[in-house]
């Protein structure tokens, strides 16, 4: 039996494509393991977002040549964002991998590994499409704890932000069979998981016609919180532009749909929001952002955001901090803006914002944040919460971790619990990250 070893970069997306891949080739009788020595093919589904993900595949594959070098027969492939934004064009400047398959053509991945292994030729399919969304596959678990799953509802991404280069590289957005989607949650909680979280790159503009009646995401999610009141549902990512009142509504009304709403904000500037075309302002955001509150006092909120994206004067990065202030976000993934092949912003606008000035703005969003996640935190201490245990912590095999409805960890004294359980927590102390506390008896 021909062994697959599968890495994945990127969002959560790939990792979930990733499990789809395993599906698909272990239909075809290929085994998957967590050994690269025992592998027959290594594949490594990648990110193209900005150019540090690229040119952390890049260093990867030239690790990946000694281990060539002990197996001459180990072919290597390259799956996802890279490999559709750069094609074959891959396998002419990395010689060590032999094909390159793109984010709608994974179906076609036994047929390649055939061609490669007997016909001994290089092979690329980067075909995208208007309709796959793999909804018939029943995606194998890859690394998982057996208490939580990604179920991916939609593919591609149309909103062409100026700086992104995700709608080149996924396709045309798409929904997928509100039904297929039902039916693998209830799966999961068959087979013992606790909690799903379903992915898009913007999951409000999820939309299935079956005749007269349209599935939006709001019904979506009430139907996926109907699986079970015991299965936490998660979701991400929402696009501020879209985010309903709708939804907030259906998330209030379900205790088990988290409390907890991932909104890039990207700038708190109007005039580069524009530029971004991120198609909200500022007062728009802010509007959402006190809707959310309106309806969920306990929700915790997020974002992503970029420093120094093209022509960010240093007044316009101030109004990043100030909307940092104004929201007190929960947690945030921060960035330098990377330049991408084939953006509009290549196309149209300069990237004049100096490195060391984009590092420096960064640093300050990122100090800004870290106070206030701190704060955040602390208001948190007296609190108690239901967390579900999702394993050890880190630092310690005495001491457990999970997560409450916000998605915040908490970590507390094992006593005898079990990963998988729902307990009651109370926090007693923090830090910027991380709550700690105490079981509390139920
Ligand atoms: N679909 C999601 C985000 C997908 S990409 C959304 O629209 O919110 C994840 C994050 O990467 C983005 O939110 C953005 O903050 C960041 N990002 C995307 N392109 C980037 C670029 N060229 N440079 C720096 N950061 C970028
Ligand atoms: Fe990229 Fe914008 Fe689509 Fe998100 S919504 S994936 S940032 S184009
Ligand atoms: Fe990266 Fe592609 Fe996701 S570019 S962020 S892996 S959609």
């Amino acid at each position: 039996m021909s062994k697959i070893y599968i890495e994945t970069y990127g969002c959560q997306m790939n990792f979930a494509d990733s499990e789809i891949v395993a599906s698909l080739l272990q239909k075809e009788g290929y085994g998957v393991t967590k050994e690269i020595a025992e592998a027959d093919y290594v594949l490594i589904n990648t990110c193209a977002i900005r150019d540090n993900a690229e040119q952390r595949i890049r260093k990867r594959l030239r690790e990946l040549r000694a281990q060539q070098q002990h197996n001459p027969q180990l072919r290597i492939g390259i799956l996802g964002c890279m490999a559709e934004r750069l094609q074959s064009q891959l396998m002419v400047e990395e010689e060590n991998v032999s094909f390159v398959v793109g984010p709608d053509a994974y179906r076609r991945l036994p047929e390649l590994l055939r061609q490669v292994r007997t016909l001994g030729v290089k092979a690329a399919e980067t075909e995208l499409s208007t309709t796959e969304t793999y909804d018939d596959i029943e995606p194998v678990r890859l690394n998982s704890n057996g208490i939580s799953a990604y179920i991916s509802i939609m593919r591609g991404c149309q909103n062409y932000c100026a700086y992104c280069v995700v709608p080149y590289t996924r396709g045309r957005e798409r929904s997928r069979d509100p039904e297929t989607i039902v039916a693998e949650a209830r799966s999961l909680w068959q087979q013992g998981y606790k909690e799903v979280t379903l992915l898009g790159q913007n999951v409000n503009s999820y939309r299935w016609k079956d005749g007269e009646n349209t599935v939006d995401f709001p019904e979506l999610m009430r139907r996926v919180a109907e699986v079970s009141p015991r299965m936490r549902v998660r979701f991400a990512t929402s696009h501020p532009k879209d985010l309903s009142d709708k939804l907030l509504e259906v998330m209030a009304s379900y205790d088990n749909i988290c409390k907890c709403i991932h909104l890039p904000v990207q700038s708190g500037s109007d005039r580069m929001l524009k530029l971004m075309n991120r198609h909200y302002d500022s007062a728009w955001y802010l509007d959402r952002i006190a809707a959310i509150r309106r309806y969920m006092p306990d929700c915790s909120i997020t974002t992503d955001v970029i420093a120094g994206f093209c022509s960010e004067t240093e007044e316009e990065h101030q109004m990043t901090l100030e909307m940092f202030s104004k929201v007190r976000y929960d947690y945030a993934y921060m960035f330098k803006f990377s330049m991408r092949p084939n953006t509009y912003a290549e196309k149209h606008l300069v990237d004049d914002v100096p490195d060391e000035v984009k590092t420096r703005r960064l640093e300050e969003i990122i100090a800004l944040q870290g106070q206030i996640a701190l704060e955040n935190n602390q208001q948190e201490i007296g609190k108690t919460y239901e967390v579900l245990v999702e394993g050890e912590s880190h630092r310690s095999k005495e001491q457990l971790f999970g997560r409450n409805s916000q998605n915040k960890v908490i970590v507390f004294d094992r006593h005898d619990v079990l990963p998988g359980q729902y307990v009651r927590v109370k926090v007693v102390r923090c830090t910027a990250a991380t709550l700690i506390g105490e079981l509390v008896d139920a």
